[in-house]
């Protein structure tokens, strides 16, 4: 029987994407999810339930597993960040990471290593040249007290749980499925490419392959533990981010229009600042590990 793997948020955007590239790879992937009625297209596909507001879970997930890939949690860009949408993101992953660490620590059970999910909100703004590395203490604005919190939830599996957690810090995941591709599909399609205040801020991003390929590296890597920043190596400005997308997604552009920083404030509330914020974040750590990026420039991508 093949090893599995656990995905929480498996359903997901980012976790679809991995899931059939772990099924390529010869693995088998058990999906948590808090609904389980989903088809199984694929029989080495199965999902499970769990509640992370009851921090109760099917424990027959656990049958040949050998890593958790942590990734759930409320979309972060799915909805205006009101009050209560904010403590719904926080809390909904601090929830998760909870029960992932219940999990770990009570059953008897082959988990060897723990992929947690985090993002670069964690930093604060920088378009400076100089970037920033992993042990930076967190932003002091919502995402960065959001990430902390959420790479908090998973701190009592240590080295002493015997069980390898390696956190990545996802930059923008660049997956035409979802997130920041989708959501600027519609003015494409309509030959305008959309910047965001004056289109140079700078955005730390990674390519969904690359995504799938890191982490199935730290699985299998047993050196590679602790913090790190999951971007590739050209950092590039939101102006020529956007026309690259254009590109290779096929729209031919007639113009670019600006969206003034105090309109997308209006229309996004405070989720505008990470739209117009620079994010220059460092890999380095990364590639001294080993990992070798399929995509680490925009030259490179050629499909999304
Ligand atoms: N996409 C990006 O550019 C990006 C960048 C940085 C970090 N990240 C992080 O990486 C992770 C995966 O990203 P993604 O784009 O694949 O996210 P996604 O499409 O929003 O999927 C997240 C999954 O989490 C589960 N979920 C949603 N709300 C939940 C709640 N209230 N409580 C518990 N589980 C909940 C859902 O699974 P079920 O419905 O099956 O339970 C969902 O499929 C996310 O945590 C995201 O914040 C993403």
């Amino acid at each position: 029987m093949e090893k599995a793997i656990i995905i929480t948020g498996g359903t997901g955007m980012v976790g679809n994407s991995l899931t059939n590239y772990l099924i390529e790879k010869g693995y088998s992937v058990h999906i948590l999810s808090r609904n389980t009625k989903k088809k199984e297209v694929n029989s080495r596909i199965k999902y499970f339930k769990w509640d992370t507001d009851q921090q109760t879970y099917d424990d027959n997930v656990f049958s040949n597993a050998v890593a958790i890939v942590n990734l759930a949690g409320a979309g972060i860009a799915d909805k205006r960040w009101t009050k209560n949408r904010k403590q719904e993101i926080v809390e909904s992953r601090v929830a998760a990471g909870n029960l992932v660490t219940k999990m770990l620590l009570n059953e008897t059970h082959q988990i060897k290593t723990l992929i947690q999910a985090s993002a670069i909100g964690w930093y604060a703004p920088n378009a400076s040249l100089n970037q920033y590395q992993e042990d930076l203490a967190p932003n002091n604005d919502f995402l960065g007290t959001a990430c902390n919190a959420w790479e908090n939830s998973v701190n009592q599996i240590n080295e002493s749980s015997n069980i390898r957690k390696v956190i990545l810090r996802f930059g923008i995941v660049l997956n035409k499925n979802g997130g920041y591709v989708k959501a600027q599909i519609l003015p494409l399609k309509l030959k305008v490419a959309p910047l965001f205040g004056n289109g140079n801020q700078l955005v730390s991003w990674i390519h969904q392959q690359d995504i799938n390929r890191m982490i199935a590296y730290c699985i299998n890597q047993n050196e590679v533990s602790g913090i790190y920043n999951a971007v590739s190596t050209e950092v590039v400005s939101q102006k020529n981010m956007i026309k690259k997308l254009a590109t290779v997604l096929n729209y031919k552009l007639w113009l670019s229009m600006p969206i003034p920083s105090f309109f997308l404030k209006i229309v996004l509330g405070e989720m505008s600042i990470e739209l117009l914020k620079s994010s220059n974040i460092s890999n380095k750590k990364i590639l001294d590990a080993g990992f070798e990026f399929s995509y680490p420039d925009l030259v490179s991508i050629n499909k999304l």
